[in-house]
């Protein structure tokens, strides 16, 4: 990983930051990407010297088609893609809105998308692709429909891009976390009074009874970017603490 340059969406916070900061650590030249000033700028003071901390919102079309114009400025070639911003809404049924519908999809399937349709031309052959799913898009949870259902797209996107750019020496792979203690619980719409209830029953989830922490989905996702996995291709791998078991 080191000196090749890799772009990290959604590298301002949480699984991003963490991923980010393991893949400076061991040398790589890292792009992270957010679109919160307040995030933007505190990304700057906690990511080492030299990393690109760039303005683009995965909501927007315009945004996601320039992404690749926007990193060439910094790198004219990645070795590596981890496409992880995502947006969480959760809520019944019955309380989601059209305006709900086309935030979740926006960002976590057609930003993602077009990011990586964006990209294309800067990624080198060979080089690696992750996505950032979740254990929502298999199974059944109350309150999280619209959620799971963008996480759903992404993992099928994981597995018929795999095949289309495997061609091309892209190898792409997907990643699916259970509970992990990041900023993205604070966003997810929950009247507060219900928020330290919920963050509990997540947490209990998880066969250990914790929160994963972002370090540990960092490892996985360092682990799918770089040759120590040459040769898993189109697979989507679960890191949940047996979450999805219980
Ligand atoms: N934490 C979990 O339990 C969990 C479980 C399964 C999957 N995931 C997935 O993991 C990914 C990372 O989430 P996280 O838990 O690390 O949450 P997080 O701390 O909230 O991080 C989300 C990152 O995405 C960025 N982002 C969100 N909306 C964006 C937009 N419209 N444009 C650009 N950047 C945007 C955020 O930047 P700003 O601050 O600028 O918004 C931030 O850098 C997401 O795709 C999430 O769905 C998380």
């Amino acid at each position: 990983m080191i000196n090749q340059t890799y772009l990290v969406t959604g590298g301002t916070t949480g699984i991003g930051l963490a991923t980010a900061q393991l893949l400076s650590a061991e040398g790589a030249k890292v792009i992270v990407t957010g679109r919160n000033p307040a995030t933007l700028a505190a990304a700057r003071q906690q990511l080492p010297a030299g990393t690109v901390v760039l303005r683009s919102d995965s909501g927007s079309l315009t945004d996601a088609q320039a992404l690749g114009t926007e990193v060439q400025k910094h790198a004219g070639r990645l070795a590596g893609a981890f496409l992880n911003a995502g947006t969480a809404q959760f809520g019944p049924f019955e309380t989601m809105t059209p305006q709900h519908y086309d935030d979740l999809f926006n960002v976590n399937v057609r930003g993602l998308f077009f990011q990586l349709q964006s990209l294309l031309p800067l990624l080198a052959n060979p080089s690696t692709v992750v996505l950032n799913a979740s254990i929502a898009a298999e199974l059944g949870f109350p309150a999280t429909s619209l959620y799971s259902a963008t996480k759903a797209a992404v993992v099928s996107l994981g597995k018929s891009l795999a095949v289309e750019l495997a061609p091309r020496g892209i190898r792409l792979n997907t990643l699916s976390p259970g509970p992990i203690k990041t900023p993205i619980y604070a966003k997810l719409g929950l009247p507060a009074e219900a928020q330290p209830g919920f963050e509990e029953h997540m947490a209990s989830q998880s066969l250990f009874k914790r929160f994963g922490e972002p370090g540990e989905v960092a490892r996985l996702a360092r682990f799918l970017l770089s040759a120590d996995s040459s040769y898993i291709i189109g697979e989507n791998l679960t890191i949940d603490g047996g979450a999805r078991l219980t």
